[in-house]
């Protein structure tokens, strides 16, 4: 579905960025891939890594907040990938206007651009597990991200176009995230490994599970999906004995702004929520969404909840291990 297509995405550069685009690479045969973003140097050390492909690649500095530039970015491209945000929970905390220009506004130019531009056809957008019931102003910012996404589907008209959305939890060993944090304590020769409190869990996805989840939205969309994929939980508790087996676990109660589980698909969502074999769909509630035809998957019960506290496919400890261990190689 790839080949031949030319491709956008915002924040190319960052995590995300560079795995979309080895997995594009490797197992498609695009026309171009047009990595968008704001900061230069980014984008030479992407150039150069990627330098065999350069007939592929095209490096386009600019910003989701200029939707002027953005416009001429979108020049015949089909699929825009929309992964630009500011997604640092303390950054967004101190600076609440910079974070609704990029995550709102640079979603506004976004949809307002596509609307404009004849040749894209799809948009999928990142969204995360923060944007559901959210307590920060980081996945406040990323709620209102997904809505505008969604409604936008309501102004394609007879278009072959459509807008999605992707959720999905921390990466596992992202920057900022847990993994990261014991690896630090364990190198400094630390003993114990700190836990803010033990029924704490979360769910395990890597990057390449948030790629291949993308490009299911690419290819099966009809406009105003959130995807979600199913992947297994673990304890906080069984991944500091996987990391530093044996070690003390102080419990030092949870942080502000913490949540105990992470949750993808609320009990409100149930009501629209639909389970496929790899995954879970939130429909929209809007009423557009009839005409768009009959959905394949089991409607889940009402009440449902799809978090990280209420799985059916856990890692335990010895799993956890051959997981980090595949992360190091
Ligand atoms: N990492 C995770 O664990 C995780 C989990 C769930 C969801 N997500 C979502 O996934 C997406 C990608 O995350 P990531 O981990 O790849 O982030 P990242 O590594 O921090 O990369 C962010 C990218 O966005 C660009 N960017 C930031 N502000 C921009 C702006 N105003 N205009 C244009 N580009 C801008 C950055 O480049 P410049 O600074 O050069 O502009 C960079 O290329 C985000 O939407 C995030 O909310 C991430």
């Amino acid at each position: 579905m790839l080949n031949g297509k030319n491709i956008l995405i915002t924040g190319g550069t960052g995590s995300f960025g560079n795995h979309f685009v080895d997995y594009v690479l490797e197992h498609y045969n695009p026309n171009k891939i047009i990595i968008y973003s704001r900061d230069e140097y980014k984008q030479f050390i992407m150039a150069n890594k990627y330098k065999e492909h350069k007939d592929v690649l095209r490096f386009f500095i600019g910003d989701v907040r200029d939707k002027a530039r953005f416009t001429r970015a979108l020049n015949d491209v089909d699929y825009v990938i929309h992964a630009a945000a500011m997604k640092q929970v303390p950054a967004c905390e101190y600076n609440p206007i910079e974070a609704v220009k990029t995550n709102i506004n640079g979603a506004m130019n976004i949809v307002d651009a596509v609307l404009d531009s004849p040749s894209v056809k799809r948009v999928v957008a990142l969204s995360t597990d923060k944007a559901v019931n959210p307590i920060n102003l980081y996945g406040g910012t990323k709620l209102v991200s997904d809505k505008l996404f969604i409604a936008a589907n309501a102004y394609v008209g007879n278009r072959d176009l459509n807008f999605s959305v992707v959720r999905y939890g921390n990466v596992a060993g992202s920057r900022g995230s847990v993994i990261p944090f014991f690896q630090n304590l364990i190198d400094k020769g630390e003993r114990a490994l700190p836990i803010t409190d033990y029924r704490m869990t979360r769910f395990w996805i890597d990057l390449e599970q948030g790629v291949e989840l993308v490009i299911k939205a690419l290819s099966e969309a009809r406009g105003g999906e959130t995807f979600i994929s199913k992947i297994p939980s673990f304890k906080i508790t069984d991944l500091a004995q996987a990391m530093l087996p044996g070690c003390e676990m102080p419990e030092i109660g949870i942080r502000e702004g913490e949540k105990l589980h992470e949750v993808m698909v609320t009990r409100e969502d149930s009501m629209t929520t639909y389970e496929y074999d790899k995954h879970y769909i939130i429909y929209p509630h809007f009423d557009w969404w009839k005409d768009r035809g009959n959905v394949t998957g089991t409607k889940v019960e009402q009440g449902f909840e799809y978090s990280s506290g209420k799985n059916n496919e856990w890692l335990d400890v010895e799993a956890l291990k051959e997981r980090l261990k595949k992360m190091k190689g």
